[in-house]
């Protein structure tokens, strides 16, 4: 289902609310959730919601993507923008949190311990952003939908657009994600887009199927949702989200 909303506002504390809800109603609550400014006023709403919940102490985090070669404390990196927009506002057990180490020298069993942390128990919620090239987590265009995590090449999109993370140029070449299959199989995904300039990638998304791009590969499931501000759905037709 596309849901359009008025405003980010009003996306991000519907997104909110359904966190909320997964946290409390999940017997086991595993989300896995995008970094990136798109759902950064989602996780304030959340943490303001959730801070003295006590389901938190039963949440686990399994990442979903993070920058080869950069630290996690570089505040660009994957895990500083997740830990400043959420993780920071949260009492959350960093034990509870499996992220991905994109300085690892072995980078093949980062992908294996990440996968492990979901071999046995699906993601019960899965948040996610659109790349400006249709990119899912740094599932970019041309990978085959994956069930298991991997090192992937960035596209020229993908480097230009992350820089706007990072407060010097970065050098980026490689990114380590969880696959597209992995991330369909979640028991729930929200995929959001916010702004105007997500608008035509938005419209190519839901307009062009030959495109074939992996935000594609998630529509047309009854567990996975698009959530569109104004602004983002501007270059739709009505009838396109019929
Ligand atoms: P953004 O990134 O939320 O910063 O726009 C989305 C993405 O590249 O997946």
């Amino acid at each position: 289902m596309i849901r359009i909303f008025e405003s980010g506002d009003e996306l991000s504390a519907a997104i909110a609310d359904e966190m909320l809800l997964h946290l409390r109603k999940d017997p086991r609550p595993v989300f896995c959730l995008a970094s990136g400014s798109t759902p950064q006023a989602s996780y304030a709403k959340f943490a303001a919601l959730a801070k003295e919940e006590p389901r938190l102490s039963q949440l686990r985090i399994v990442s979903l993507d993070e920058w080869v070669g950069i630290e996690r404390t570089s505040e660009g990196s994957c895990y500083g923008m997740l830990d400043a927009d959420l993780f920071s506002r949260l009492p959350i057990d960093p034990g509870a949190i499996a992220f991905f180490d994109g300085t690892s020298a072995d980078l093949q069993r980062e992908c294996e311990r990440i996968d492990s942390c979901i071999a046995h128990g699906p993601i019960t919620f899965s948040l996610m952003g659109i790349g400006m090239n249709g990119h899912i987590g740094l599932n970019e265009p041309g990978l085959p939908v994956l069930d298991r995590s991997s090192v992937v090449r960035l596209s020229s999109t993908t480097r230009e657009v992350a820089q706007k993370y990072f407060d010097h140029p970065t050098e980026l070449d490689f990114g380590i994600t969880l696959g597209l299959g992995q991330i369909a199989a979640s028991k729930r995904v929200v995929v959001a887009a916010v702004g105007r300039k997500k608008a035509s990638i938005v419209r190519t998304i839901l307009t062009r199927p030959e495109a074939d791009l992996p935000a594609q590969k998630l529509l047309g499931h009854s567990h996975i949702d698009f959530y569109l501000d104004a602004e983002a759905a501007s270059e739709l037709e009505a009838n396109v989200t019929e």
